[in-house]
């Protein structure tokens, strides 16, 4: 039967000249679907005679599996080229070089809070926190500096407003850190009061502080790091003794001189500025002002609900900003909070 073979050449055909899988089926169809051609000669195998019946069922069987054993090649071929077309697009060139892991590193800054902490933590020194957004009352009264105080002054704060504009009442940004102080003190005399003798207070609190202020040596935000020791027969010398030996260590070395000029602070009588001029090196013999400090004002003690009679203290507020740029050599502050890889990445 030629019809036959010419059906069978045809299929042929039609399959090689397709590659997709959808289409492959549709075409398949056209030969062996219900009304496809191998079909439809099935179908007419019921008008011939008898005789001739057998004969042809045979040969449009034989045509039909020539036509579904050219299909399922067809469909495997498609199959395996759709496979390595996606292997070949998603091959990995094992020679390329490989993404290095980006390292971070610790800002400048907080490498000195850290050592700060750690140097302090050496001598007894507890880690103290507080909020940045702070209440007037710990950040000035209870520090001795009531309302309308002209100490207040001496700060250029940072105010909250309202949504609808209006200051916030009495909340403020942070202008020092000694509003730890004020907070631990309280919080200790409440936790000890079923003692007879209340246990030494030694604290170290750094973190962020705001003033309303920018130049090289000013930053609106900048870092400070208070530390109060409050105890029985806490003096000055002990002040003296911990911010020395402090000062050494911090900079490693023995060959700096420290210096307490007389200043002013509501919350500590007597106060003053903490000076250190080191005696060799770029900076040989100059007075680099550090921090200030004083014995904790006997109000600062009352307001907090300790007997200013039984106990003393000192206190202490480090620009840690600034000896971070003594350390490294630094002469822009600004540098610290910009963000610039270029200059952060000295230091990881
Ligand atoms: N809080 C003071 C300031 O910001 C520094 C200070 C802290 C002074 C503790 C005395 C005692 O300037």
């Amino acid at each position: 039967m030629d019809n036959l073979d010419q059906i069978v050449s045809e299929a042929k055909a039609a399959f090689a000249a397709i590659s997709d899988p959808d289409a492959l089926e549709q075409v398949k169809a056209r030969f062996l679907g219900k009304s496809g051609q191998i079909t439809e000669l099935l179908k007419g195998l019921g008008k011939l005679p008898p005789e001739e019946k057998k004969t042809a069922g045979a040969a449009i069987n034989v045509a039909k599996t020539a036509v579904e054993t050219a299909l399922n090649e067809r469909r495997e071929a498609i199959r395996k080229a759709a496979l390595e077309a996606r292997l070949a697009e998603e091959a990995l060139d094992v020679t390329l070089p490989g993404r290095a892991e980006v390292r971070g590193g610790l800002h400048p800054v907080t490498r000195t809070l850290e050592r700060i902490e750690s140097l302090f933590g050496s001598i007894g020194f507890e880690v103290a926190d507080g909020p940045e957004i702070e209440e007037d009352f710990f950040n000035f009264t209870a520090l001795n500096t009531p309302e309308d105080h002209p100490a207040r002054s001496m700060h250029d704060t940072f105010y909250l407003q309202n949504p609808d504009g209006t200051l916030a009442d009495k909340v403020l940004l942070r202008t020092h850190t000694s509003p730890i102080q004020a907070r631990y003190m309280q919080a200790h005399v409440a936790k000890f009061a079923h003692l007879e003798r209340m246990p030494e207070i030694r604290i170290i609190a750094p973190g962020r502080v705001y003033r309303v202020d920018s130049d090289a040596t000013h930053s609106p935000m900048f870092h400070q790091v208070e530390g109060l020791w409050v105890g029985e027969n806490v003096s000055f010398a002990d002040l003296k003794g911990v911010i020395a030996d402090f000062l050494k260590s911090f900079f490693e070395t023995d060959d700096l001189t420290v210096r307490f000029r007389p200043s002013f602070f509501p919350f500590t009588e007597p106060s003053a500025e903490i000076d250190v001029a080191f005696m060799s090196g770029a900076l040989k013999g100059r007075w680099l002002e550090i921090a200030g400090c004083g014995m904790v004002h006997p109000n600062v003690l009352k307001i907090a609900g300790i007997d200013p009679e039984k106990y003393t203290g000192f206190a202490f507020g480090f620009g840690p900003d600034r000896l971070t740029m003594l350390r490294y050599g630094v002469n822009d502050l600004r540098l610290f909070f910009e963000g610039d890889l270029r200059f952060l990445r000295q230091f990881a």
